[in-house]
């Protein structure tokens, strides 16, 4: 396959970046369920290891620098934090693949959550800046990871929103989120417009703190 060409779905090896959090675990979890082979990363190979082991479904553990090496398509869900730092040490190993953003710049305070800003315009942005050799989509924003790891809920009443510059990707990346139970994989644009993407789970935040609840979103009419 060349460098430019898009994999499919199907047998797609998916990478997890920081996938010992709770967003990479749940969604490791959801796509091992749904027959995807999947690769949790971590800065320490043993952590990851244990990550593996405890959701099982054939998932295996790696250094996140392995990971990025042997999946087709790598899912970066590690804190804004973290993020410029870690993509940018994996440039090399990245490149020529579609990677994932799913991280939120957000800030907390007594008041909750709130947006925080950012250079490039987003996370996702950040990403694509950092990444010339790899194909960035941004979604998985406002999934939460209670749901993904909850094994009493089998379908998530969710529109997973992709955004991004080349459509093959984002199709691929919609594809792959329609393989979770109830989930619809919805294009929202290109990156330029995923600050108000990340952004938005600020809102999200306080929906669920007031509701006790873990919000998602629905696309009308589509
Ligand atoms: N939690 C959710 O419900 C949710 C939903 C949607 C999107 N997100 C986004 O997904 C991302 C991960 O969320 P999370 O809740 O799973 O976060 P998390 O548990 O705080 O972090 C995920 C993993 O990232 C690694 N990590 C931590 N600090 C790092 C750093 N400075 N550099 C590199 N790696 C670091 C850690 O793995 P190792 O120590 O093993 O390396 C950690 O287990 C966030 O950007 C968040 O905005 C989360």
């Amino acid at each position: 396959m060349s460098e430019r060409e898009t994999p499919s779905a199907d047998g797609l090896v998916i990478g997890i970046l920081g996938g010992t959090g709770d967003q990479g675990r749940g969604l490791a979890r959801r796509f091992a369920l749904a027959g995807q082979p999947v690769i949790i990363g971590s800065r320490i190979c043993e952590r990851a290891e244990a990550a593996a082991l405890q959701i099982g479904h054939g998932v295996r553990g790696l250094a996140n620098r392995d990971t990025a090496r042997e999946a087709g398509l790598v899912i970066a869900a590690v804190p804004w934090e973290g993020h410029a730092e870690l993509l940018s040490g994996l440039a090399d190993e990245l490149a020529g693949k579609i990677v994932v953003d799913c991280v939120n710049p957000l800030g907390f305070d007594q008041r909750g959550a709130y947006a925080l800003p950012v250079a490039e315009g987003s996370a996702a942005q950040q990403a694509a800046a950092l990444l010339p050799g790899s194909r960035v989509v941004a979604a998985f924003h406002h999934v939460s990871a209670v749901l993904l790891l909850d094994p009493e809920v089998d379908a998530i009443d969710l529109d997973v929103l992709v955004l991004g510059d080349d459509r093959e990707t984002t199709d691929l990346v919609q594809a792959l989120a329609a393989r979770i139970p109830g989930v619809r994989g919805i294009y929202a644009g290109r990156l330029r417009n995923c600050g108000q993407i990340e952004a938005l789970t600020a809102n999200l935040v306080s929906i669920n703190r007031r509701y006790k609840a873990h919000a998602g979103l629905r696309i009308t009419d589509i």
